[in-house]
Order: C-alpha cells, then structure tokens, then sequence
C-alpha cells in the first residue's frame, strides 16, 4: 500500500466529495465516464467569466487579447504534457468522438476501395461508427483485430491481417469497458513497417500514466479534458503536421480561413483550419489548468497509487462467490468490469446508488466487447487518485448486500 500519497488532502481539492447521496457519504467510482474537478479548474473558469470573458483571435481589445494568450498557454501546455513537437499539430476539439470524426472524416477523401482500415475489437463506439462511416464513402474495407478469451488483442492475428494494403490502423490505448492496455508501441512500430499510419484514443488512458508522443512516434492521438480533470466539451486532437496538412476539414466556418470568395476558400494554416467557429475557450483554458493540477501532484505517483488500488480491489471482490471479472491481465488501469451470477448489472448499479456508490453499468458504448464476453453489460468500478482503500471496503460490503437482498 502506498502510504505515501496524501489522499485525504488531495480529496479537499474536490468540492464533490463533501456531497451526500441517498444520505450516504458520495464515492465516486465511474472516473472513467468523467473525472470529478479539482476546486482550481472550478474557478479559472469562473475566473475566465469574472475577468476576461472575450473572443479569441478576432479583437483588437485588450481582453480579446487576454482571453487569446490564455488559450494559446494552454496549446502550449498540451504541446508540453504529452511532448508534441509543434504547438500547431494541437487541435482542440470538443472531445474524443469529436477529434475521431476529423481524422475519419480527412482519411475518407485519401483513402480508395482498394485500401484496408484496421479497427481493434476492443473499441468504444466512437472508434467504430466514424470509421464505418467512412467506408461508405471511401469504399475502403475494414478489418478488425480479434480478441484473446481474456479480451487481450490476438496479436499473431493483427500480424496476419496487417498488410502492405492497410493504411490506417485505429484503436485506444485502454479500454474503457475492461481497463485493457494495449500494446501500442508494437502495434505502432508494425503498422508504421507495412505504411500504415496510426491513431491512438487516448481517452482512458491519459488520466493515468504520462504519455510521449514523440517517443511512441504516433500519427494522431486523442483525449478527452473531462477525463483529466478538466472540464467536459473539451480534448484535442495531435496530428503530424504533414497529414493535418493532407486532411480536409470537417467543419467550415469562422477562422478557419484564409480567404473566401463565392467561388473559392482557401483555408488558414494549422492549427485553424480544424478551429472552425467560437471554441469552447473557458474549456480549453481551464483544460491546461488541469493539466497543471495533475503535474503538480504527479502522474507516476497517482499511476502508483491507482495501481495499488486495483490490487487491492481485485482482491476483496474476488472474495465475493459467484463474482466474474472480465478482462483480466496484468496490464490494466484501475478498472474493474463484473457482473454477479444471477443477477442483471444494471439493478446492482441501481442498488448500489443507494449506497451512495456510483459505478455505469451496461454496455459501456462497447457492445463488441459485451457480445464476445456472451453478456448484455457489465458493472464498471472505474477507480482514480481521489479514491480510498476505505470506499473500497465499502463496495466490498454494499456487493455483499446487494448479492443477499438480490439472489
Ligand atoms: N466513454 C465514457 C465511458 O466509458 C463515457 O464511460
């Protein structure tokens, strides 16, 4: 156990943790659905609104140029947490799904019919749908990589499918139904081997364990701010600057121009040019604070302290008879995907609740993944830096409950 990490004083930066459900103290255990949010991004929002609510890029006055320098900082700071060569490979976005459909959206007008696509069979729907999307319009044909029993990808089977004719490979960096790793760097170092280029969701993976984009020598890669703290409506996407450069736009609109007539537009150089309209800029301010909020307590610590969290918890549940785990392996983040023999996943959620416990339940928008393990959904404990050995105790007690009052 790491006693080390002061999670008791990291737990007064969250005002939401104070907060009462069905007169049970809140333990918060669905972070992988969204990240609660430190007291300093709550209030360099506010901030934002108090003194220096303006647009961006377009004024001559001085809070258009405030508002400006503080959203071009937090370019900066993305560029900076997850070592990107140049700020303008940076696109903010409004999350992960939103930064999908670019890439989707630009590779359907390079791809062909003759070309292949490769998604994993691990995917969240907003790593499928776009893509399929997509070959309606490119004709290119999508191939998937299959799973392991344990839900691990079946990498001799990538090898198999992966070919001179693949030219772009999809898949997130963890799962978030299961809490899978995936191996990354091999799939990269593969795909970039036959030409195919690579996009990695980093939504589940970002909030846990720190990420070089110029080490994992990656084509595109994603996340989301409300799973790092920050705020939701908020991510980006990295792109190299050659294939941004490639890529069409998916939206048109303000700013991301150069010059429009009614018989052409020209568009304006990165990153602006997937920029189209008034951003989410107190968003995307208030996402560099949080970043600046994870760095300060560190990210090795917290992926130490959550990985001791999954230890323990992988242990206490496993005590509860007739509990099923899914996707176990040893490289995990601090999830944990379960149902109850007997007993449908959604009323151990709800039951749960009434124990102040909040976990998701269902499909996790990864019905692939629920149709190889053979089930309709699954109960997810997503568990982060701000949790207690304590609160998994007392899941362990509320399981047991729900398991006497519910078989
Ligand atoms: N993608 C988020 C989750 O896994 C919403 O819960």
């Amino acid at each position: 156990m790491n006693l080390s990490f002061n999670v008791e004083k990291i737990r007064q930066d969250f005002p939401i943790l104070s907060k009462k459900i069905n007169n049970k103290p809140l333990i918060y255990f669905d972070n992988a659905a969204t990240s609660q949010t430190p007291i300093c991004v709550i209030d360099c929002i506010k901030d934002y609104y108090e003194k220096y609510n303006s647009n961006i890029h377009r004024g001559v006055h001085s809070l258009s140029d405030e508002a400006t320098s503080a959203y071009e900082d937090a370019r900066n700071k993305v560029k900076d947490h997850f070592n990107i060569k140049y700020s303008e490979e940076v696109i903010f976005t409004s999350g992960t799904t939103h930064s999908i459909n670019i890439v989707s959206n630009g590779f359907s007008k390079i791809l062909t019919k003759d070309d292949e696509i490769i998604v994993s069979g691990l995917e969240h729907h907003s790593n499928i749908v776009p893509w399929q999307m997509m070959i309606e319009s490119s004709g290119a044909k999508l191939k998937v990589i299959p799973l392991m029993e344990n839900g691990e990808l079946d990498m001799d089977e990538f090898a198999n499918i992966l070919s001179l004719k693949t030219k772009v490979v999809f898949l997130n960096h963890v799962s978030n139904a299961l809490g899978l790793i995936n191996p990354i760097e091999k799939i990269i170092n593969m795909s970039h081997e036959k030409g195919a280029y690579v996009l990695i969701d980093g939504a589940q993976s970002a909030a846990h364990f720190k990420i070089d984009l110029q080490k994992l020598n990656v084509d595109f890669f994603t996340a989301s701010a409300h799973k790092l703290c920050g705020p939701t409506g908020v991510g980006f996407l990295y792109g190299k600057k050659e294939l941004l450069h490639r890529m069409e736009p998916l939206m048109g609109g303000g700013e991301m121009i150069s010059d429009v007539t009614f018989s052409k537009t020209t568009y304006a150089d990165l990153p602006h040019k997937f920029e189209a309209g008034t951003p989410n800029i107190s968003g995307v301010i208030a996402f560099g604070r949080a970043l600046d909020y994870l760095n300060e307590i560190g990210l090795e610590k917290i992926e130490n302290y959550e990985n001791d969290l999954l230890d323990y918890a992988n242990s206490k549940l496993k005590q509860i008879e007739g509990l099923k785990i899914y996707g176990e392996s040893k490289n995990k983040t601090s999830v944990i995907s379960f149902n109850i023999e007997g007993i449908h996943s959604y009323d151990i959620g709800a039951l749960l609740d009434k124990f102040g416990i909040a976990v998701r339940t269902g499909q996790h928008c990864a019905q692939p993944i629920m149709d190889h393990f053979g089930v309709d959904g699954t109960v997810r404990a997503s568990f982060s830096f701000i949790n207690t050995f304590q609160e998994i105790d007392d899941l362990f007690e509320a399981l047991k409950k729900v398991k006497s009052m519910l078989s």
